[in-house]
C-alpha cells in the first residue's frame, strides 16, 4: 500500500480520487512534517518526505504546491499557505487591484520516497487571478484561479479542477512512473 502523508484533506481526496482511476489505491497519514524555509517547491517536498519516511518506513508521498503570480515576481510560491493565513484571498485581490498582467500558475511538486531514496514529480497549471471571489468549492486559491482557456474558476467547477489541475498533472507523472509506463 501506498501512503500519503499530508494534513490536508483536500490534497488527499483530490489525489485518492485520481489516483484509484489509475488502479493505485493509497492510505492516508496525517502527520504534519516541518517545512523547511526555500524558494523550490522540490527541495521542501524532499526533504518532507524524507522526514516522514524515517518515522513511517512505508513507501510514501507528499507534495507542496503553491501559487506564483507572475506580476508579484512569484509571490506567494512556496509561502502560499502561509501567505493565505495572513492576508487571505481578499489581500490577494487587493495586492492585484491596479495590476492588468494577471497571469499566475500553481505549481505541484510530488515527492516519492521507498527504500531506494527520494524521487521528484513537478507540473503546472497556467491560468489567471480572478478579479472577484468565484465559486466556493475546492481549498486555499481555488476561488480565485481561472485556467487558461476557461471562464470559471476552480472554485466554480471542480470537476474541471480534477481534469486539469496542478496536482492531477504531477499525479499523472507519478502514476505512469509507478505503473511502469
Ligand atoms: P503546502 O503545499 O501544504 O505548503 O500548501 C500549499 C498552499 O498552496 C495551500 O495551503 C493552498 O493555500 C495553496 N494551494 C496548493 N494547491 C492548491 C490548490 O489546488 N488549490 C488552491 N490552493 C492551493
Amino acid at each position: 500500500m501506498l501512503h500519503f502523508v499530508t494534513t490536508n484533506k483536500h490534497k488527499f481526496q483530490e489525489s485518492a480520487l485520481f489516483l484509484k482511476k489509475h488502479s493505485i489505491p493509497i492510505d492516508h497519514i496525517y502527520l504534519e512534517c516541518p517545512e523547511i524555509r526555500s524558494d523550490s517547491f522540490e527541495e521542501i517536498a524532499a526533504n518532507a518526505a524524507e522526514y516522514a519516511y524515517k518515522r513511517i518506513k512505508k513507501p510514501l508521498f507528499v507534495e507542496d504546491s503553491g501559487l506564483c503570480i507572475k506580476a508579484l515576481q512569484s509571490f506567494p510560491g512556496t509561502f502560499s499557505s502561509w501567505t493565505l493565513k495572513k492576508i487571505g484571498l481578499d489581500g490577494i485581490l487587493k495586492l492585484m487591484k491596479s495590476i492588468k498582467n494577471r497571469e499566475a500558475e500553481f505549481i505541484s511538486v510530488i515527492a516519492y520516497c521507498n527504500e531506494k531514496g527520494i524521487k521528484t514529480f513537478k507540473a503546472n497549471c497556467i491560468g489567471t487571478i480572478a478579479v472577484r471571489l468565484m465559486g466556493i468549492k475546492g481549498f486555499g486559491y481555488d476561488p480565485i484561479f481561472i485556467p487558461t482557456g476557461y471562464t470559471k474558476t476552480f472554485g466554480q467547477d471542480f470537476k474541471l479542477k480534477n481534469k486539469l489541475s496542478h496536482r492531477v498533472k504531477a499525479l499523472e507523472k507519478f502514476a505512469s512512473y509507478l505503473n511502469g509506463d
